[in-house]
Formats: C-alpha cells, sequence, structure tokens
C-alpha cells in the first residue's frame, strides 16, 4: 500500500525529507507547504506536487497521510498538534520542540488522536549504531562503564544569519539542542536514562544569544558515567562521536560507522575508515545522509501497519530533550542538575 506524505517546511530539512520518500516504494509526496510561498512553489516544481497555500489546505488532502514536520525547532509542537488533530501520522524533525511543556502536549496530542509519531534520529539507523547497540543488547559489551557523545562542528556567522530562527532560545536553541541532540540521543538509547549533568556552556565565537560550546558530566541511573560535548566553533569541524565502554571492552563510533572496536576475548579492531561520501554535517549542515532518514521513514510506515511503537518515539524525543535542557539548568544555576524521569 503507497502512502502519501506531505512535508510542511520546505528548506534545508524538507529537501531531505522529500529525497528519502523518493527512495521508498511504499511511498509517495503528494504536496507541500511553507509560509514562503514562493520557496513552496519552487520547491514543488521541482518535486513535480502542489504547493498548497498554507497548512489547513495540506492537512485536507485526502492522500495525505503522514506529515513531515520540517519547519524550525519551536514551532513543531504548535503544527504537529495540528496535523495529529487532522489524523495524520506524524515525523518531527529534531529535536521535538524547544521546551518540555511543547514536548508533552504534541506526545498528547498524538496518542489522543491515535496517530503515530515518530521524532527524527536518523543516526539511530546508521550501521555503526545498529552494530553497537547489538554488542549493548546481547551483553557483549558487558555491564556499562562509560559513555563519550562528542560533536565538535562548525558554523560560520553566516550560517547564523541566514535565518532569522537560528541561534534564539524561542525558536532553535544552542548547539547541543541543535546539532549535539543528535549524539545526546544516541547516548541515552546505548546507556540508559540520565540520572544527572554537571555542566558549562558559554557563546564563544559567535553574535547568538544561544550557547554554542556545551560541555557536561553525566551521571546515569545505572551508576555508569559519561560525558557530553557539543560545539559549533570548532573549525574545521571533526566526526561525530559515540564512545560505549563496558566491563568487556570499548566501541567507538565515528560519523555512524564503527572506527575502534576492541573487546576482551577478540583481537582488536580499527576498521579502516569507510569511503568518505562527504556526507558529514562537521562543517556543511546541508551535507545529511538520506538513507538513514529514509530508514526511519520506513520504520513509520512499518510502525502504522503494525501497530508497535516506531523506533523513535515521542518519548524518545523528549528524553533528549530533557538532557539537554539539564544541561542548560546545570551550566545556568552552576549546580547539577537532576532530571526526573
Ligand atoms: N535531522 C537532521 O539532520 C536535521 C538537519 C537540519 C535541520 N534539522 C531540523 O529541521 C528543522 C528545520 O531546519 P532547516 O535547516 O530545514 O530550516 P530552514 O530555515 O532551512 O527551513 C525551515 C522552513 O520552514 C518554513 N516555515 C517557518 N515557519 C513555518 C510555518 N509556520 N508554517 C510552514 N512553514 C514554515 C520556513 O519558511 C522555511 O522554509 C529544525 O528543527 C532543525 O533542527 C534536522
Amino acid at each position: 500500500m503507497t502512502r502519501g506524505f506531505g512535508i510542511v517546511g520546505t528548506g534545508v530539512i524538507g529537501a531531505i525529507h522529500a529525497d528519502a520518500i523518493a527512495l521508498l516504494p511504499s511511498a509517495r509526496l503528494a504536496a507541500v507547504t511553507d509560509v514562503d510561498a514562493v520557496a513552496a512553489a519552487a520547491f514543488a516544481a521541482a518535486r513535480g506536487c502542489p504547493a498548497e497555500p498554507d497548512l489547513g489546505a495540506l492537512l485536507a488532502r485526502r492522500d495525505v497521510d503522514v506529515v513531515c514536520v520540517c519547519v524550525p525547532s519551536g514551532l513543531h509542537a504548535a503544527i504537529g498538534i495540528q496535523v495529529a488533530e487532522a489524523g495524520k501520522h506524524l515525523v518531527v524533525e529534531k529535536p521535538i520542540d524547544v521546551s518540555l511543556e511543547a514536548a508533552d502536549r504534541l506526545i498528547d496530542a498524538a496518542r489522543t488522536a491515535g496517530v503515530a509519531l515518530t521524532v527524527i534520529s536518523q543516526h539511530r539507523f546508521d550501521p555503526g549504531l545498529v552494530e553497537l547497540k547489538r554488542l549493548l543488547d546481547d551483553g557483549t559489551l558487558g555491564r556499562l562503564v562509560l559513555g563519550e557523545a562528542s560533536t565538535k562542528w562548525y558554523r560560520t556567522q553566516a550560517y547564523y544569519d541566514s535565518a532569522p530562527w537560528r541561534g534564539t532560545y524561542a525558536m532553535d536553541g544552542g548547539s547541543l539542542m541543535n546539532q549535539g541532540v543528535h549524539y545526546v540521543d544516541l547516548l541515552r538509547w546505548c546507556m540508559g536514562p540520565v540520572a544527572e549533568v554537571s555542566a558549562v556552556c558559554s557563546t564563544q565565537a559567535h553574535q547568538i544569544e544561544v550557547e554554542d560550546t556545551s560541555l557536561a558530566v553525566v551521571r546515569f541511573v545505572s551508576g555508569a558515567v559519561g560525558t557530553i560535548l557539543s560545539s559549533t566553533a570548532a573549525f574545521p569541524g571533526f566526526p561525530q562521536r559515540l564512545e560505549i565502554t563496558g566491563t568487556q571492552g570499548t566501541v567507538t563510533v565515528e560519523d555512524g560507522r564503527i572506527a575502534g572496536r576492541a573487546l576482551t576475548g577478540e583481537a582488536a579492531a580499527n576498521p579502516a575508515p569507510a569511503a568518505d561520501t562527504g556526507l558529514s554535517g562537521a562543517a556543511d549542515p546541508a551535507a545529511v545522509d538520506i538513507a538513514s532518514h529514509a530508514a526511519q521513514l520506513a520504520d513509520l510506515l512499518d510502525a502504522v501497519d503494525t501497530g508497535r511503537e516506531p523506533a523513535v518515539s515521542g518519548p524518545d524525543g523528549r528524553d533528549a530533550l530533557e538532557i539537554i535542557l539539564a544541561v542548560y539548568e546545570s551550566s545556568r544555576t552552576g549546580r547539577p542538575a537532576r532530571l526526573r524521569s
């Protein structure tokens, strides 16, 4: 059965969603909309689909079953709730929104309407993460000891100046909320719930109200410990890195691929780096690998067909947001911030 997709927000990531939809045999792009009618019309013309004048018109279409919410982060819940109330399934870009209140409203709206909600965390579908999660789930790594998530990226001031919502608290959040969120989600996925964070955030190299650099020490509920680092001030930009250590060894993932694996009982392996696809967001905000987005959309469709939760649920998106907001709180107060969930 072919499902019709709508896209709201035809900017940088809207294009990735359109390309991902085009990769799926069971999906087609039915229509798009954007408050910038000129941008929407050009996007629609390039993709051979109609541009609707507003969200209401997009949601009124019977051939739209799923809507990808690709607008600025602080609008995700406001738009997503309208999508849910129209009875359409939801793919919401990361972060789920920028406040827990907004995230909760969106999760409730999807539950009440009985529609599926997935929050994009496409790197869970990267080959290295799939392999690492398998090693964790089958116990190969042993008891968890230490988890490190690092996003040392570079964004120019021109990037922040390219749209009024970028670099604002209300619509974007800082480096950790926008860029670091991916590996925050992966860290929590691998290490489990976080009990407490102690953090320092600062704005080092940009004229923005939010932080461009954040550092946190994490205590997990399990007793394991970890670190989170995120920056958009680290020229020229480095691979995103996740390193998980258990009592039986360590696995390192860089940009979604296993970069190192040392496990007791097997020879240490540092696989040769895979061919550089040029698809690293280290310095280029538009360099997003379409395959992992497509895998997450396919997972959403399978979840709809089988009635299960999507692999990355609304509550998963909320968990990552809660960690990020705790990092911000700890930096603001100068004290450790405890998490509730
Ligand atoms: N998963 C990833 O790797 C990834 C990468 C980039 C961006 N993102 C996320 O995608 C979202 C958008 O980022 P972007 O870089 O594409 O931004 P962008 O500014 O390029 O595009 C946003 C679009 O939304 C439109 N818009 C704004 N308000 C709207 C409204 N009320 N109704 C309809 N359209 C509206 C804008 O006109 C613009 O075209 C952000 O939440 C960001 O965090 C995710």
